[in-house]
């Protein structure tokens, strides 16, 4: 069975059963931005749901189902082996304060095995773990009882395990702990005990009766987890602690790839019909073929092609800076391989060939994606160059990180192949210190709205003032500032406007802002009252009541009494003097926030 058809049949079992069928969330949550709240990826299915699983309604009803987006970098290190992945997609059905344990473990019994419906896999392969209580949560002997009712419709006496973790016998329910069976997504939020389902990929008739300790069996790859079934009861608070939720909510997470790799009966994710492609050309064109390289090119090939889909660009802090780790990662492998820079470009478009059936932004973002590739290829190679010689010098690994973009894993690769050892633990005070300047640097940027004073950002900032203006001129309408946000890479601006801006819409406002830029506007500073400043203003985004009486405006453009002023905004600065020190301005993506507010990211290089 090809992916495609498990993700669909998958969605049509859950719709035949009550559920909506609603799109991926986008790789970026909302909030990805704001120090220490949410993770800087959606990491799970059930991530973009949390305000209807701690009680709000949702528009499409009480039962939910989807294949959702994910990026999970924790375990990068451990890609190549048969099962890990940096993307990857998460099946999901949810009941939002709807049906609970009983169902839940019904339906996945009933999916996993109908041959007509479901996957028709053979019930005699599967087992499951459950919670069997810890720190004051009860043991949840419920999904027990469950389970064994449902496989005994099958024939089979499904024994619960024991204290020692041992599955022999008939053995097929095992309760573990919270450490195991208790779900949360990172430290706060909607949570409980969950049951997982697991595979034996070996099977009985060639690899003997399952025998063993659990864990044992999970880490050498016969037994693959393939579903997590989560019952939230509870939502934990910052101070830690649980407190029950009205409603109780079923979260369940089923990766697609591992499916699929027990669907095609493969030993490793990287030969299901999802990579082989990938794998495929990149065995065709390589001078010195290694597998282990090979799988890491395609895995961060395909999670930058995503990430950058959903408006990620390369940058040293935050998203940005996984993303560009993942590129350069996979950059250092292809050359391993003896692959020039052309390659990265043919395996970019496998990727958006073959997965825009079920995510038709990628064909849309193709050029986008194609252009921050390119640009992050050539940007590292001349620092992989610069760096190699400083390199060849004497290493101090926070230089190499800082000043050309050196992900310290790579240089500890690097300094491996040369033989030469580096103290990790020096760069780690040094980077300690670093993100204590830049955590700094944020909170005063969501306080003022402004990104600090880098030269690079005081020219962001005035094109900030240059977009609104142009978006004004070319909407035509009473567009405000909902939304900034300034790193060495990029701009974020929101802003109010009702729907997606059209391609050529998108093309006048890049237009005009450049026009702006190649007239060599000045931009002056004119302190006024208040009062004044109100009527001055192209544009009033802000609340002045909590500013003084005199406040600074900045204007851009024509000075003279008579001529035009292009923007005149109420503002803290800094900003350029002049337009002309801008470079090209280019919009990189359009996007919703919510209702009625847009994003834009730009670039000006
Ligand atoms: N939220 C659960 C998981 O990600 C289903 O495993």
């Amino acid at each position: 069975m090809q992916s495609k058809e498990i993700r669909e049949r998958y969605l049509k079992f859950f719709e035949k059963r009550g559920h909506t069928i609603i799109p991926s969330a986008t790789l970026v949550p909302a909030n990805y931005d704001i120090p220490d709240k949410g993770t800087l990826f959606t990491t799970a299915g059930m991530q973009p749901l949390v305000p209807y699983l701690l009680g709000e309604k949702h528009p499409a009803g009480s039962r939910l189902v989807d294949v959702q987006k994910c990026v999970r970098t924790g375990d990068i290190e451990d890609v190549g082996d048969n099962r890990h992945l940096t993307f990857f997609e998460m099946m999901g059905n949810w009941s939002l304060g709807d049906y609970f344990k009983k169902e839940s473990i019904a339906w996945s019994l009933e999916f996993l095995t109908d041959k007509n419906e479901g996957l028709g896999l053979d019930p005699k392969r599967l087992y499951v773990t459950t919670f069997k209580g810890e720190d004051g949560i009860p043991r949840d002997d419920d999904s027990v009882i469950f389970w064994q009712e449902n496989f005994a419709k099958y024939g089979l006496s499904a024994v619960v395990g024991t204290d020692d973790e041992t599955i022999t016998g008939d053995i097929r329910i095992l309760p573990l702990g919270r450490e195991d069976n208790f779900w949360i997504a990172g430290v706060t939020g909607p949570c409980g005990g969950d049951t997982e389902i697991f595979y034996d990929v070996i099977g009985e008739k060639k690899g003997g009766k399952l025998f063993g300790k659990f864990s044992d069996l999970t880490k050498s790859g016969r037994l693959i987890e393939i579903w997590n079934n989560v019952f939230m009861e509870f939502n934990k608070t910052t101070d830690g602690k649980y407190e029950p939720l009205t409603k109780k909510n079923v979260d369940t997470g089923m990766g697609l790839e591992r499916t699929t790799l027990v669907m095609q009966g493969k030993a490793n994710v990287f030969e299901t019909d999802i990579f082989v492609p990938l794998l495929t050309f990149i065995r065709s064109q390589a001078k010195s073929y290694d597998e282990m390289s090979a799988r890491i090119v395609s895995d961060h090939v395909r999670s930058a092609v995503f990430m950058i889909s959903d408006g990620v660009t390369p940058a040293n802090t935050e998203a940005g800076y996984v993303l560009r780790r993942v590129l350069r990662r996979a950059i250092r492998h292809l050359d391993k391989l003896g692959l020039s820079g052309e390659v990265i470009f043919d395996l970019i478009k496998i990727v958006i060939t073959n997965f825009s059936y079920a995510y038709p932004e990628l064909k849309d973002n193709k050029a986008e994606i194609l252009e921050v590739i390119r640009a992050e290829d050539e940007k590292f190679r001349l620092t992989l160059e610069k760096g190699l010689r400083e390199f060849e010098k004497g290493i101090d690994a926070f230089d190499l990180f800082q000043t050309y973009g050196f992900p310290i894993e790579m240089t500890v690769e690097l300094a491996k192949e040369k033989g030469i050892k580096i103290d990790v633990a020096v760069f780690g005070e040094k980077m300690k210190k670093h993100q204590e300047i830049s955590k700094a640097g944020s909170e005063q940027k969501f306080k003022g709205g402004l990104a600090g004073t880098g030269e690079v950002e005081t020219r962001y900032h005035t094109a900030t003032h240059l977009l609104l203006a142009a978006l004004r001129n070319v909407l035509k309408g009473e567009i405000v500032q909902k939304g900034s946000n300034i790193t060495t890479e990029r701009m974020r601006f929101d802003f109010n406007w009702p729907e997606k801006l059209t391609a050529e819409q998108i093309k006048e406002v890049e237009d005009l802002v450049n026009e702006k830029i190649q007239e060599k506007l000045p931009v002056i500073m004119v302190e006024m009252p208040k009062e004044e400043a109100k009527k001055a203003v192209t544009t009033l985004s802000f609340d002045l009541s909590k500013y003084g009486d005199t406040v600074k405006v900045y204007k851009i453009g024509d000075q003279s009494p008579v001529g035009q002023v292009f923007s005149a905004e109420f503002c803290g600065g800094p900003h350029v003097a002049n337009t002309s020190e801008l470079g090209h301005f280019k919009i990189v993506k359009e996007e919703a926030v919510s209702a009625g507010v847009r994003r834009i990211k730009a670039t000006i290089v």
